[in-house]
Parts: C-alpha cells; sequence; structure tokens
C-alpha cells in the first residue's frame, strides 16, 4: 500500500505515521510540502508519488479563529478535500478523508448516527461540511470518518491546555454544559489503517471516545492521571461552568456524541479515551 498522507505535522498526521504499517510506503507531506488547496501541487504529487489512497489529514481547525477566518477555512476545509476528490476520482484512489462532530447542531438528545441530519453551528462546522460534501459528490467511494475531541501527545489540543493552565493557576472553571467523547489520535489513525486494510466500502464513518463526559469531566479525568503519574504535583480546583458563562466566538454543539455502531461493525473498536490519556501522560 503507497500512502499519501497530507497535514503530516498535525495530531492525527504525526499519530498515522507512528503506527504505518511496516510494509507501507508513505510519502508524508506538510503543508509546504503539499498544499491541498491547490490542484496542480495535489496533480503533480500524485502523478510523481502514484499512491494507492490519500489519507486526508489536513485541515483548518481553529474552531474560534475560523469565526473571522472564513475564506482561509473554507479553502483549507472545503476547497482542499474538493481538489482531492477530483483527483482521486480520475485515478482510481482510495480517499480517507477527516470530518467532525461539529457539523451537528448538538440538539439530540441520543448518540448521532451517519444518517442523522447535519445543521452546523459554527464557520468550521459549515466548511467541514462542504468538504464532506465535495468528497461525497466527487468520489463516491472515498471514506469519511467523522470524530471527535481529539487529543495525542502531539500539537495543540485540550488535555496539553489544561496541563499549562494547571501548572500556573489554582483554580479552574470549565464548561460543563457540552457533552462528547474524546478520541485519541492514535486509534483514530489505527482506525483509519483498518478501514484501508479492509477496503471498506465507501461513505461516512463515525469514530471517536467510547465513553461521553462533558469537558469539566474530561478536565476532571486529565488532573486525576496527571497528579496520578506525577506530572503535575496537584490538581487545581475544578468548578463547573455554564456555556454562557465562558462565551467563545464559535458556537458549539452542546451534545454532539457519535454512534460508532457502523464502524465497531467492520471489528473496528472505538478509542478506550482513558487509557489512551494515562499512556499519553
Ligand atoms: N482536533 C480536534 O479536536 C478535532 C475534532 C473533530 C475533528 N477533527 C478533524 O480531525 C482531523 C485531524 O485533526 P488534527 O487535530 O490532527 O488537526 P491539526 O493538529 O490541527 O493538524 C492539521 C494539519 O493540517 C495542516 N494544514 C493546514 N492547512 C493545510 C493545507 N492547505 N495543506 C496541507 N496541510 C494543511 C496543518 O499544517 P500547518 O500547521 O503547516 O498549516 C496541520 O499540521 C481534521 O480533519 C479535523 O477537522 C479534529
Amino acid at each position: 500500500m503507497r500512502v499519501l498522507l497530507t497535514g503530516a505535522n498535525g495530531q492525527l498526521g504525526r499519530c498515522f505515521q507512528d503506527r504505518l504499517p511496516a510494509d507501507w510506503q508513505i510519502l508524508a507531506t506538510d503543508s509546504a510540502e503539499l498544499d491541498i488547496t491547490v490542484l496542480a501541487q495535489v496533480t503533480a504529487t500524485v502523478s510523481a508519488f502514484k499512491p494507492d489512497a490519500i489519507v486526508n489529514a489536513a485541515a483548518y481547525t481553529a474552531v474560534d479563529k475560523a469565526e473571522s477566518e472564513v475564506e482561509l477555512a473554507e479553502r483549507i476545509n472545503a476547497a482542499g478535500p474538493a481538489n482531492l476528490a477530483d483527483v482521486v476520482a480520475q485515478h482510481g484512489i482510495r480517499l480517507v478523508h477527516v470530518s467532525t462532530d461539529y457539523v451537528f447542531d448538538g440538539n439530540a438528545s441520543t448518540p448521532y448516527t451517519e444518517a442523522s441530519p447535519t445543521n452546523p453551528l459554527s464557520v468550521y462546522g459549515i466548511t467541514k461540511l462542504a468538504g464532506e460534501r465535495a468528497v461525497s459528490a466527487a468520489a463516491p467511494d472515498a471514506i469519511i470518518v467523522r470524530t471527535a475531541w481529539v487529543f495525542s501527545e502531539y500539537g495543540n489540543n485540550f488535555v496539553k491546555t489544561m496541563l499549562r493552565l494547571g501548572k500556573d493557576r489554582d483554580a479552574l472553571s470549565i464548561v460543563d454544559e457540552q457533552r462528547g467523547c474524546p478520541t485519541y489520535a492514535g486509534d483514530l489513525a489505527q482506525a483509519i489503517i483498518a478501514l484501508l486494510q479492509q477496503n471498506a466500502a465507501g461513505g461516512i464513518y463515525h469514530y471517536s471516545g467510547d465513553k461521553e463526559v462533558s469537558w469539566f469531566e474530561f478536565a476532571q479525568a486529565i488532573f486525576a492521571v496527571a497528579v496520578q503519574k506525577a506530572v503535575l504535583s496537584k490538581a487545581p480546583t475544578l468548578t463547573p461552568i455554564t456555556t454562557a458563562q465562558y462565551p467563545t466566538p464559535a458556537h458549539r454543539p452542546t451534545y454532539s456524541t457519535l454512534a460508532g455502531n457502523k464502524i465497531k461493525a467492520l471489528g473496528i473498536t472505538l478509542s478506550d479515551w482513558q487509557s489512551a490519556l494515562r499512556k499519553t501522560l
């Protein structure tokens, strides 16, 4: 299997490279080597490397900043994946594209399935949904994996933010009103590898953590492990707050748990984020 990886320096990109099967060949590209928004670069890279599959780990992921950088978010999250989809459709290459729980509005009270109606609340969610639609229109054989609340030892994520704040502060207020499923990027990478190994059918798959929490509960779990592992000498005092008490430029879904039944039916287990958290710390 020859895999072209985009966004190689992101959380998913780095974790994917760490887990690459020994007999796979990879061309791992960061945004300087392959900017997915430039069709000519995508075409030239694919013509030169001749991949069997492209894994798109590139994205604009700054959810709040996207509210003021609409055009850039649109280019990276929608136009870029459209370029990849056009090229894979021409050459008969598999594409794995990654999307988000933020395509939903959060008004549900039971886990979202792949068929649940979308209704994004933010620029990030709108542009990611546009990316999904562009990919499935141009390349119906493409695999789209929606994931959520991604953390890892790499890049920027909630776990690292909590550790940084926990070192500096004695008390933190954390939103307790939004619920979802943390996902370890390494488990997501492994799931993508399994989907490609199985030559899974095209379409949308939900893949996230196996246990739902609020951001407040996630923070509690992070500090419990951080103290246990002596990453921090003591945990800050945590106070649960409402979304209204922590206003952000982007609106986020109140509830974004993804139902993982479709991917589990392929024998792929959801992210055991609690044990991944212990290993990450
Ligand atoms: N992080 C989350 O909590 C979360 C939640 C749900 C879904 N997701 C989805 O999961 C996927 C992986 O997320 P992640 O957390 O691994 O993202 P990440 O750490 O932010 O990495 C994204 C990577 O994309 C690269 N990139 C940006 N613009 C590019 C371009 N035009 N061409 C090529 N590369 C470009 C960035 O490189 P530069 O730094 O060089 O620009 C960065 O390394 C994304 O599709 C994201 O939408 C993430």
